[in-house]
């Protein structure tokens, strides 16, 4: 039998589910049904991914311990995809003891293989990517180059994958595999990433302990694994991998759908890793892009995020679920709006969907007693429906390819065809002329156009799909997958159910604010800090003595700064829109004296001044009252 294996990323508990959480899950969701559709044999699995410092900080800063906070915000996740009706076979938390065998034992493999050797690591590390940083990869000498935050500096006994000893064989997986990363803009990024070159990978930590331990053989109970290593073999520990490995024939995976953000590591690492264990490498890595607000990424620290529960609240589970996986083509960011989805309710599925359903009950309640026989509708539409089949056809591949757009496109011209078929053949007219025969033909023709594409529509809107099933009197299954999409056969002899209309207008906005649900700031991210790490950060008065503007730059002032040392600093700006050098000279201002120097736009930069800034502009912070030079600021 046909096995398919679905994966999604498995989220971070520090974070409650947003809509991005959802459209993946929604996409993974959809493709799962779609091969369960197909008969199939399926294994959709998520779950939540629960170790590492940034999970012990967010429990810590909320008085709560790591396991106790994790299991509140992992049911989180699986009660709002059990409310969505997502349809996972497995949950899988990185806490289980199941999955903890499992990683221990990739380790094991790993290790004894020889591609993992002690060492020590030193370089920069992102808590909120969990990801290392060489120095060259760092904006201005010290943030993170995917999420902007402040990098730390870490120095610590590790153990290290031999991640480029893979480079080559990584390399060639690219080349022979065609589809093994989609979209292919994004396998190219990958490709480029790995030809820079590929160092070593530090895969434990010291200096935090929540995480998984070695595995016993090692004796070597100081380090815990990192969090990436730890949540990528979560894929394998699912089928059993280290304990009982009976679903192991589902490996390897058909799909990990992931986030764009995570594409490094599931087309580098993991594939890698695989290597390293001897298993065979995932069919295809499919990295979808971002629901972004107003152009920026949806991210909790941001407080920009959209609720899905709120949004499926106002707006209907699957008008949401249709909407997300209609508007953006895959691999490419999408603006969440109201204003969007609304329109697609309308058009898309009251206008093109709903209306064809209510044309089609209607004619056949007033001509035929809701009775439908599709007995005459290749005499009269053979053209139609030839059509209609090759377009269902095709469609599939869209969605194999989780280009879930072009595949309700394509459903979409089926229901244009039976719209299209009514307005040009006027039933209404057959019936005065007398010829009833063409008439109920193509009643039974839109009909089964509909059914067709209801059938194919049934991954993305399942509820919506069996209502349109159950009104045109079938039922959708593999069997009817089968007769109706396969075989291209026609519905049987049956009798129509009127409904409710399926998508009532939407004459208005239904989620209060513009920015439908926001979470408070202080809640989303409450991260105290000790006073050391205050004084980590040394700010001293200096008293400006030269500013310049720098050419080529509208932004940029060269300023020098007397901070009473034995030379002065020369401090690059972005003051320039809001100050004329002249009136600067003999300013005293706040220096971050300790900060490490920066090259900007090719001038060092021995320091940062203080400014805040809110709507009405920029302004500098300066002491009430003239301050020694170098006087430190506490
Ligand atoms: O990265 N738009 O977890 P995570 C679209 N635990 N999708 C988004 C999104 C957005 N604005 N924000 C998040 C992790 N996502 C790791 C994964 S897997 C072995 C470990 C989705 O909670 C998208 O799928 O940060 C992204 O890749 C994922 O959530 C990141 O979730
Ligand atoms: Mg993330």
């Amino acid at each position: 039998m046909n096995k398919r294996y679905i994966t999604t990323p498995i989220y971070y508990v520090n974070d409650i589910p947003h809509i991005g959480h959802a459209y993946t899950t929604i996409i993974a969701d959809s493709l799962a049904r779609f091969y369960r559709l197909k008969g199939y044999d399926t294994f959709f699995l998520t779950g939540t991914d629960e170790h590492g410092q940034k999970i012990e900080q967010a429990a810590l800063s909320r008085g709560k311990n790591p396991k106790e906070y994790a299991d509140i915000v992992s049911a989180k996740f699986r009660s709002l995809w059990d409310e969505f009706d997502i349809s996972y076979d497995y949950f899988i938390r990185t806490t289980d003891e199941n999955h903890k065998k499992g990683a221990q034992k990739a380790f094991e493999v790993m290790f004894e293989k020889g591609d993992i050797y002690k060492g020590e690591y030193e370089g920069h590390y992102c808590v909120s990517c969990e990801t290392f940083f060489t120095d060259m990869q760092l904006i201005n000498a010290e943030l993170c180059p995917d999420c902007g935050r402040t990098t730390t500096l870490v120095k610590e006994d590790s153990y290290f994958f031999r991640l480029s000893a893979y480079q080559d064989k990584l390399l060639k997986w690219y080349e022979e595999v065609d589809d093994c990363v989609i979209p292919k803009a994004k396998k190219n990024e990958v490709i480029n990433f790995v030809k820079q070159g590929l160092r070593d990978l530090s895969i434990t930590r010291t200096s935090f302990d929540w995480g998984i331990k070695l595995p016993s053989s090692l004796s070597d109970s100081k380090h815990v694994l990192y969090v990436w290593l730890d949540a990528l073999v979560n894929y394998l520990s699912a089928l059993g991998y280290g304990t009982d490995e009976k679903n192991m024939s589902f490996w390897p995976a058909s799909f990990h759908i992931v986030g764009k953000d995570i594409l490094r590591f599931h087309g580098i690492y993991w594939p890698a890793f695989l290597m390293s264990l001897n298993l065979p490498l995932p069919k295809h890595i499919a990295a979808h892009g971002w629901w972004t607000r107003n152009g920026e990424k949806m991210s909790k620290s941001k407080g920009n995020v959209v609720n899905p529960r709120e949004v499926a609240e106002a707006y209907g589970l699957e008008n949401f679920r249709y909407f997300l996986l209609r508007e953006v083509p895959f691999g490419q960011d999408g603006d969440f709006s109201q204003k969007a989805l609304i329109d697609r309710i309308n058009s898309d599925l009251g206008n093109e969907l709903g209306n064809l359903l209510n044309r089609i009950i209607g004619m056949s309640g007033k001509y035929a007693d809701f009775k439908l026989d599709s007995a005459d509708v290749l005499k009269y539409h053979q053209k139609e429906i030839d059509a209609a089949d090759t377009i269902l056809e095709g469609a599939q591949s869209y969605i194999e390819e989780l280009y879930t757009n072009k595949y309700l496109e394509e459903l979409w011209k089926v229901l244009t065809i039976a719209n299209q078929s009514i307005a040009l053949y006027e039933p209404w007219n057959k019936i005065k002329e007398g010829k009833k025969d063409e008439a109920l033909a193509l009643v039974a023709l839109s009909a089964n156009l509909l059914a067709k594409a209801a059938v194919l529509l049934s991954p993305i809107m399942p509820k919506t799909a069996d209502k349109i099933a159950n009104a045109l009197g079938f039922k959708i299954d593999t069997d009817t997958y089968n007769r109706l999409i396969l075989k291209k056969e026609l519905l049987k002899k049956t009798i129509l159910t009127p409904t409710e209309p399926l998508f009532p207008r939407v004459e208005k906005e239904l989620m209060s604010s513009p920015e439908p649900v926001t979470q408070p700031k202080e809640e989303s991210k409450k991260e105290f800090i000790s006073i050391d790490k205050f004084f980590a950060c040394e700010i001293k008065i200096g008293t400006i003595t030269k500013a310049e503007a720098i050419e080529k730059s509208d932004r940029l002032l060269k300023l020098s700064v007397d901070l009473g040392e034995a030379k002065e600093r020369q401090i690059i700006s972005g003051i320039r829109a809001y100050y004329e050098p002249a009136v600067l000279i003999g300013t005293q201002v706040c220096v971050v004296a300790n900060l490490k120097p920066a090259k900007i736009m090719g001038l060092e930069s021995e320091g940062m001044i203080l400014t805040a800034e809110d709507k009405d502009g920029l302004s500098l912070i300066r002491p009430e009252n003239t301050k020694a030079k170098g006087a430190l600021i506490k």
